[in-house]
């Protein structure tokens, strides 16, 4: 059946933060930013289209123009048997709504009218601030648009994986991604960054899975809205990403690694300065960051970076994440840890 295709993705972490998008329908961000994809935090999503809704032949409706009825009831009732299923449990509302709204912008550049059953699995903790919507757009993003039949280039894959969640275009690429603004959907997209001869390892700490207090979309909203501090964090973004990508040329770790650390707290700075306050951190989001310090202090390379969530991923050179590992285990023995490597882009199964 060509109109079903499965794909991968991984996770991707932030170096230089997005935060704040210039345009909310299209997402595009207020800054570029740059990332590195990991291994082991993976989604995989098949997409089928099907034209047979309840079990009628409806083959008419996919090509229903002409018919005299408005065609945006025929596409409300294509997206109403959109059905989406994640680790097994069916999912309704607002989950199900958003992955509809994304396949709406794949019926509408393909063509190809016709309802979809997503299934996904993943081994990212949904939700806990582990960048879960980056692996996941970008899997449905390529599931869907080969299941319609288009064949996109990498760049207008990570165009279209955008259009689901910002971060999701730079899941499209493996190791460092560079997401560049741009001012419009032709012109945002993201695209791998030599890593010339860094080898790089990302070791998380799980301080918490709970579900996050304010979604990221929400928060990123309210931190562009109401912080005196967003403007200046902003600004130093811009100057934090040429800094970063003459440190990746130079294989510089110890810059790379101060100037990601950096752009982090500013950008919770930025949050914390809304108004209510964004605060993701718990407390021992702060007993890792200073367990972190402490590991620099005692000589090892490793720098800490945040999300929206109160898990910390520590920067370090491959060579020293055991080591890294091991020295965090022991001073916050109360949080898993997990040595990450570099992974791959979006793979089609
Ligand atoms: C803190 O990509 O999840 O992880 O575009 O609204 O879906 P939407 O947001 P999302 O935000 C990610 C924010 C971040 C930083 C980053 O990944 O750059």
């Amino acid at each position: 059946n060509p109109r079903v295709a499965t794909a991968s993705a991984n996770a991707n972490i932030a170096l230089i933060k997005y935060w704040g998008k210039a345009d909310e329908e299209l997402i595009i961000p207020r800054a570029s930013s740059l990332s590195l994809t990991l291994d082991g935090l993976t989604s995989r999503t098949t997409v089928e289209f099907f034209d047979k809704v309840d079990g009628e032949e409806d083959a008419d409706v996919a090509g229903g123009s002409g018919s005299g009825v408005d065609c945006r009831e025929i596409y409300d009732y294509i997206k109403s048997a959109d059905s989406l299923t994640i680790d097994d449990v069916p999912q309704q509302g607002k989950a199900l709504d958003r992955v509809s709204r994304f396949l709406d912008i794949v019926r509408a550049q393909s063509g190809l009218h016709l309802p979809a059953r997503v299934v996904s699995h993943n081994t990212v903790p949904f939700g806990a601030g582990l960048a879960s919507s980056a692996s996941a757009f970008a899997a449905l993003a390529a599931a869907a648009s080969k299941a319609a039949g288009m064949d996109l280039s990498p760049r207008d894959l990570s165009r279209l994986a955008r259009r689901g969640s910002g971060s999701a275009c730079r899941s499209v690429f493996g190791g460092l991604v560079q997401w560049h603004a741009g001012h419009d959907d032709e012109t945002s997209y993201a695209e791998p960054v030599d890593m010339g001869s860094l080898d790089l390892a990302v070791i998380v700490v799980l301080v918490s899975s709970d579900l996050k207090p304010v979604s990221s979309r929400e928060a990123m909203r309210r931190t562009v809205a109401t912080s005196p501090l967003y403007p200046a964090w902003v600004e130093s973004c811009a100057v934090d990403l040429d800094e970063a990508l003459n440190a990746i040329r130079q294989g510089d770790l110890e810059r790379l690694g101060a100037i990601t650390e950096a752009n982090a707290f500013g950008m919770h700075a930025a949050m914390m300065a809304s108004r209510p306050a964004v605060l993701y951190w718990l407390p021992d989001t702060v007993a890792v960051l200073r367990a972190v310090d402490g590991i620099r202090d005692s000589g090892l390379g490793a720098w800490s970076t945040m999300d929206a969530g109160p898990n910390v991923k520590v920067l370090a050179d491959a060579r020293d994440a055991r080591a890294v590992a091991a020295a965090l285990r022991e001073r916050v023995p109360q949080c898993e840890v997990e040595i990450h490597r570099p992974g791959s882009g979006v793979r089609l199964h």
